[in-house]
């Protein structure tokens, strides 16, 4: 480590602790502002950028932008964001350039914009959807602040940076690199993308404005009371809760801010949300401040449904009644979008969902898009949301703890007005250690206080020494979810048999994960591996033998599409594993499918 002292001292070159200043300020969930319901002013489009695989912008302040020395001589400088080429935001790096596909470092991002306020002391707020992994933002100059996590929103407070005298030049530094210290560590079973892969926008808030709500039905089995916290940063006077259909206009007084409010509903008139029927309600929240001025107050519209997940015994219920989860797992991964997505992708996954006679997805295995929950609420869908706390985490590293319950809290908080969500998942398929156990009932516990309507659950592994399914972390989730790959990486199928027999399940078992790899078109006996004709047989034996178990309460098969994984080049796979039940073209349909198809019919 160079020493500072030492005389020919150059921070730049043998600064190692050069990210110490940008560690101080983290973006985290307790800065998060709901957007749902506000006006989104996108910065989406054309960026400047270049990659930086020694984190030099970081290393050597280039964001500041000096070109001239102390003595006003110009320097000659190593960056040059006006000049950059430019790509496309939101959108992966890796999808951009042949030479960006394999690129795992820091990637620098510059674009200007105007600002003109419309409201005198408003607030102007950035806000990203997603940015993989670690996002260091910069506005004219300054350092605002560095978020961990490469699949949940964040917002950044730019009122006292941002100028009206000229362009405001915005730079952001996105570093991809995998490391065992961060959630997911530096080896999982996907491809790792990088890069500003969702939207990014400004949002205007009043002064005091409406930070952050959540509006539910209070899981008591009634359905006749709806529960809404409502956030107001740091103001006082009182929220009104308008939803008119259910003829509810409700007064929530703030104290510090916060206030709380349950009001009574008929449980004739309300028209409960699930997949069959999925109502959605319009909920406004308008806030009076105390000394109100004409252009003073808030309001915040959103679109929500009201409906009851619960579990009893091997049971889970909706709306009180027992429900069987026909599922199946699926990553974000896209053939040709990487891990960006848009509206017409998530609307084709629900539909191959309900060809399939499916009810239910479990998003794997990092918080998918925003608009897929949003989506599910308007057509139906059961969503399981999981943070990657994924194989084998640093759990006893105090910041990848930080980052995991921080990772959590800000999908909680994004997604907990959407009804389509049910299931928070903490992590899977993590070795059972004192460590793993500490820190994810940790995570279990902090699902339970952000959000007391849904399950918590985790996709654990069968306990292969006694053959049952046994795990302590059980304790603390509603739900057990199981991965079990028998008849595929465990030849031996008869086990699942005994293992099943062998569980005595006091809670609902979801069997998270089963399947087989099967290269589309690949058509053989039964016996050849990676073909379509082993993965149906494969199939056909699995849900069978789960017909034999009342307390199995669903199952999500591995995987809805094929998706790039760089850990897979066999001639089957070639960089991609192949347990869809659709091909990577998310369009041709492997023999599997049709065996699911049929199940679900049948439930
Ligand atoms: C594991 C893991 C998945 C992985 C799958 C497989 O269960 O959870 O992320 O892709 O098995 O091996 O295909």
């Amino acid at each position: 480590m160079a020493d500072e002292k030492s005389e020919n001292y150059v921070a730049d070159i043998h600064n190692t602790a050069y990210m110490g200043e940008y560690r101080e300020v983290l973006l985290e969930h307790t800065g998060l502002l709901n957007i749902d319901g506000r006006n989104l002013e996108s910065l989406n489009g054309k960026w400047h950028f270049c990659v930086d695989p020694y984190d030099t912008c970081r290393r050597a302040h280039w964001f500041k932008e000096i070109r001239l020395s102390d003595r006003g001589v110009e320097q000659p400088v190593d960056w040059d964001f006006d000049a950059w080429e430019r790509v496309t935001v939101p959108g992966t790096w890796n999808m951009q350039a042949p030479e960006l596909y394999w690129y795992e470092g820091s990637g620098i991002y510059m674009r200007t914009f105007r600002y003109v306020p419309q409201k005198t002391g408003e607030r102007l707020f950035l806000c990203f959807e997603g940015a993989s992994y670690e996002t260091s933002v910069f506005l004219n100059g300054v350092f605002i602040g560095t978020h961990d996590g490469g699949s949940t929103p964040f917002t950044v407070d730019i009122s006292g940076t941002v100028t009206t005298e000229r362009e405001n030049r915005l730079i952001v530094v996105v570093d991809a690199r995998r490391s065992p210290l961060r959630v997911p560590m530096d080896n999982t079973d996907w491809f790792n993308y990088g890069g500003l892969y969702r939207d990014v926008y400004l949002v205007r808030a009043p002064a005091v404005y409406i930070k952050d709500w959540f509006v539910r039905l209070v899981p008591d089995g009634t359905f006749s009371k709806i529960k809404a916290d409502v956030d107001v940063s740091g103001g006082e006077g009182k929220v009104i809760l308008d939803i008119p259909e259910l003829g509810i206009e409700g007064e929530i007084s703030l104290e510090q801010g916060r206030g709380s409010g349950v009001f009574t509903v008929d449980s004739q008139t309300l028209s409960l949300w699930s997949p069959e029927n999925p109502k959605l309600y319009d909920v406004s929240f308008r806030f009076f401040p105390e000394r109100a001025g004409p252009e003073d107050g808030d309001r915040v519209n959103d679109r929500v449904g009201f409906r009851e997940i619960k579990t009893r015994g091997q049971e889970i219920l909706l709306n009180g009644r027992s429900i069987f989860l026909k599922g199946i797992a699926v990553h974000e991964d896209h053939y040709l979008l990487g891990k960006t997505t848009n509206t017409e992708t998530i609307r084709a996954a629900i539909r191959d969902l309900k060809e399939m006679n499916g009810n239910y997805l479990r998003l794997a295995h990092d918080p998918h898009d925003r608009r897929f929950a949003r989506i599910a609420d308007e057509e139906g869908a059961l969503l399981w949301e999981e943070i990657p706390v994924y194989w084998a985490i640093a759990f006893e590293n105090k910041n990848t703890r930080r980052d995991a319950e921080n990772q959590l809290a800000e999908l909680i908080l994004r997604d907990r007005n959407r009804a389509s969500v049910i299931i928070w998942s903490v992590g899977n398929e993590n070795a059972d250690t004192e460590e793993r156990l500490d820190f994810m009932s940790g995570l279990a516990k902090k699902a339970k206080a952000l959000d007391e309507t849904r399950l918590v659950s985790a996709a654990c592994l069968v306990n292969h020494e006694k053959l049952k399914i046994e795990d302590r972390l059980s304790e603390f989730l509603d739900i057990t979810g199981v991965n079990e790959y028998y008849g595929w990486y465990d030849p031996d199928f008869d086990k699942l048999f005994r293992i099943l027999s062998n569980t005595s399940a006091g809670k609902p078992v979801l069997v998270t994960e089963f399947g087989g790899g099967a290269r589309s078109g690949q058509r053989a006996s039964v016996n050849d591996l990676f073909s379509e004709d082993f993965q149906e047989a494969l199939y056909i034996k699995q849900v069978a033998t789960f017909k034999k178990f009342p307390f199995i309460a669903g199952i999500s098969p591995w995987i809805l599409y094929d998706f790039r994984c760089p850990r897979r080049f066999n001639r089957y796979q070639e960089g991609y594993n192949r347990k869809g039940l659709i091909d990577a073209d998310r369009k041709t349909k492997k023999l599997a499918f049709f065996v699911m198809q049929n199940f679900y019919k049948e439930r």
